[in-house]
Formats: structure tokens, C-alpha cells, sequence
């Protein structure tokens, strides 16, 4: 029995499975065991020898069964234990942002001057980007022989054979759409209209297809102060600077009478531009009390009504505002260039949030 116990015990401990246990069970415990056999010989004993025999036999198999009973639950613990360190993570780690593409510049800026304008009372308007040359000229007091729709770099559509009519035109500006928003709605209107335009002309700073802002503001009692505070606030509430000097330049646009092209006070200290400090002067838009022939071809009497508006270059504020050198790589569809300027895609320009975070 000492060395059935000693044999047991010893293969018990070194087992590494919880099958080589059940055979060693077997082995020991199972109908043909060898502890099992033993107890059969006990039948043969006299009376004497089974009284010690017998509970020691007992003995034996409750000892071999519990020691099965121990190694496997250790076993268990280790296989556990083995599991849990292969499937270990840190739950505590900063979740990993999976990229979801990225705001465009011009999709941000085109938000933010929104916001500006929203907030003080301006609704979105837009129109279409094929226009007829009434709307892109006429109306605009650009009449045919006008030198501004050469200055333009106009594209123009083609009509068919035999067709007289004026071509369609691809819009050379988003003035248009002063016109057919007053032509909808009437006065008093306040209303910016962002969008794309197109003009024949390729360098650095021009692409054929850029973006543009108009803004119109007409109603019974507007003035060019009016203007001047819209203006102001805009650039201050756009570069998010707290004060910037202003420059109305004289200048000369068919659909406004004044006109006026407007300058920032800036710095390139550096290379990098600050608004509203140093000596140097930037052109940021072109504005103007809108002419009373624009009102009119509008359908707004202008012995009532009159206000200002004004173009701004989304783009070009986009590459002040955000250091973008060259205008071209706005429309490359470079990954790199969009994930270097690009914007977090859940971050909404507002007022109160911050405009670019
Ligand atoms: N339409 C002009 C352009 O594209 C910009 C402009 C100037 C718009 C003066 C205006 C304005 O509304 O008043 O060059």
C-alpha cells in the first residue's frame, strides 16, 4: 500500500493534464485499478487482516482521490490563470480616434463666416453656379460692352448651332445671386451667399474654380456706417482678434455706387501674418452701396430701399486666416495636405464654442 501511495501521489503531482489525471484516476481507482484490485483481495483475507486492511485500503483511495481532486483544481486555476494573462488588456487606455476624413479649409471657413453672419441676422442664400449672362452681367449693371466681362476670364457655355441666344455663363462671381434672392423675396433682405465661381486664370493665388461670399443688406434706412460695423465685426470675430483697423479704399464696381475696397491693418513680422497690428495693409473684399440699377433690375424701388454689399474670396481669407501658401493645393485632393489642414470633422464652428477651436 506504501508504495502504491508513493507511486500515486508522485504521478498525481507531475500530471500536467486534466486527461493524464482521469487516466491516472483509472489507473488507480477505475474498475480494473490497482487500488481497486487490492480491495478485491480483501474477500480472500481472514476476519483479522481485513480489520486493519480493509480501512487502510479506504484510507488509501479517499487519499489518491483527493489529491486527484486537489491537481485538478489547480490545474484549472493555472489554465486560467494562463488565459486571463493572454487576454489581459487595459481598459484604462485613452480610446485610439479612428480617423473619419476631415473638414476641407474651405468647408470651415465657409462655416465660420456663416456663423459671423448668422449672429447678426443674416440668412444663407444661394444660387446656381451656371448662370445666364443676365444674371452674372446685366443685372449686375455689366452691360455687353462692359469691360469687366473681359477682366472676368468668363467661361462661357455653347449654344447650339443657329441658337442667337446669349450663351450661359459659368458665374464669374456670387453677386448673382443678390439678384435672384431680391427677385424671390423682395426687401428688406439680409442675406450672405457663399459658394463656387469660376474665372479662366491659373498661378499661385488662382485657380478657375475658387469660392466667394456676398453679402447683401437692403432696407429702408441703410448707410455706409452700417457697412463699416458689419465689416469690422466680421474681420474681428473671423481672424479672432479683438481689434482690427479698417481701410476703406475708393474703388469702382458696375453694381455698387459708392464702392469700396476694403484693407486690414496686419504684420508679416516673421513670415507669419498677425491682423490688426503693424504697418502693412491687406485687401480682403470689395463692397459698396448696392447701384439703384441693380435694385431695379431686382424689382426693389430704390426711391424706398437701398443697403450695401460686399464679395469676399473665401479662399483667400481661408489661406490668411490658416497660413495655406499655395492656393492650388486646395483642390490636389492630397491626403497629406488635407490631414495638415484639415479640421475635426465633429467640431462645428459656433460664437460661443470658438470659431477654430
Ligand atoms: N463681385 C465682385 C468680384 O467678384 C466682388 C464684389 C465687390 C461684390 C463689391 C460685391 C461688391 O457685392 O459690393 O470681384
Amino acid at each position: 500500500m506504501d508504495v502504491l501511495k508513493a507511486k500515486y501521489l508522485d504521478l498525481i503531482g507531475k500530471a500536467d493534464s486534466e486527461s493524464g489525471l482521469e487516466d491516472l484516476r483509472i489507473a488507480a481507482l477505475g474498475k480494473k485499478g490497482e487500488i481497486s484490485l487490492q480491495m478485491r483481495e480483501l474477500g480472500k483475507m481472514s476476519p483479522e487482516e481485513r480489520q486493519t486492511a480493509g480501512p487502510a485500503l479506504n484510507a488509501l483511495k479517499d487519499e489518491i482521490n483527493s489529491a486527484l481532486v486537489a491537481k485538478k483544481a489547480a490545474l484549472g486555476d493555472a489554465a486560467l490563470d494562463e488565459r486571463l494573462r493572454g487576454e489581459w488588456l487595459d481598459v484604462t487606455l485613452p480610446a485610439r480616434g479612428r480617423p473619419l476624413g476631415s473638414i476641407h479649409p474651405i468647408s470651415q471657413v465657409t462655416e465660420e463666416v456663416t456663423a459671423i453672419f448668422a449672429d447678426m441676422g443674416f440668412s444663407v442664400a444661394e444660387g446656381p453656379q451656371i448662370e445666364s449672362d443676365w444674371y452674372n452681367f446685366d443685372a449686375l449693371n455689366i452691360p455687353g460692352h462692359h469691360p469687366a466681362r473681359a477682366e472676368m476670364d468668363t467661361f462661357y457655355t455653347h449654344r447650339a448651332e443657329g441658337d442667337n441666344r446669349p450663351p450661359h455663363v459659368l458665374r464669374t462671381h456670387t453677386s448673382p445671386v443678390q439678384i435672384r434672392s431680391l427677385e424671390a423675396n423682395g426687401a428688406p433682405i439680409r442675406i450672405i451667399c457663399p459658394g463656387r465661381v469660376y474665372r479662366a486664370d491659373y498661378d499661385q493665388t488662382h485657380t478657375p474654380m475658387f469660392h466667394q461670399v456676398e453679402g447683401l443688406a437692403i432696407d429702408k434706412d441703410i448707410s455706409m456706417a452700417n457697412l463699416k460695423w458689419c465689416l469690422e465685426e466680421f474681420v474681428k470675430a473671423f481672424f479672432e482678434v479683438d481689434q482690427v483697423d479698417l481701410r476703406f479704399r475708393a474703388s469702382h464696381f458696375p453694381f455698387t455706387e459708392p464702392s469700396a475696397e476694403v484693407d486690414i491693418r496686419c504684420s508679416w513680422e516673421g513670415g507669419t501674418l498677425k491682423v490688426g497690428e503693424g504697418d502693412d495693409w491687406l485687401e480682403i473684399l470689395g463692397s459698396g452701396m448696392v447701384h439703384p440699377k441693380v435694385l431695379q433690375a431686382a424689382g426693389v424701388d430704390p426711391s424706398v430701399y437701398q443697403g450695401f454689399a460686399f464679395g469676399v474670396g473665401i479662399d483667400r481669407i481661408a489661406m490668411l486666416k490658416y497660413g495655406i501658401p499655395d492656393l492650388r493645393a486646395f483642390f490636389d485632393s492630397d491626403l497629406r495636405w488635407l490631414r495638415h489642414y484639415g479640421f475635426r470633422s465633429l467640431d462645428v464652428p459656433t460664437l460661443h464654442g470658438g470659431l477654430s477651436k
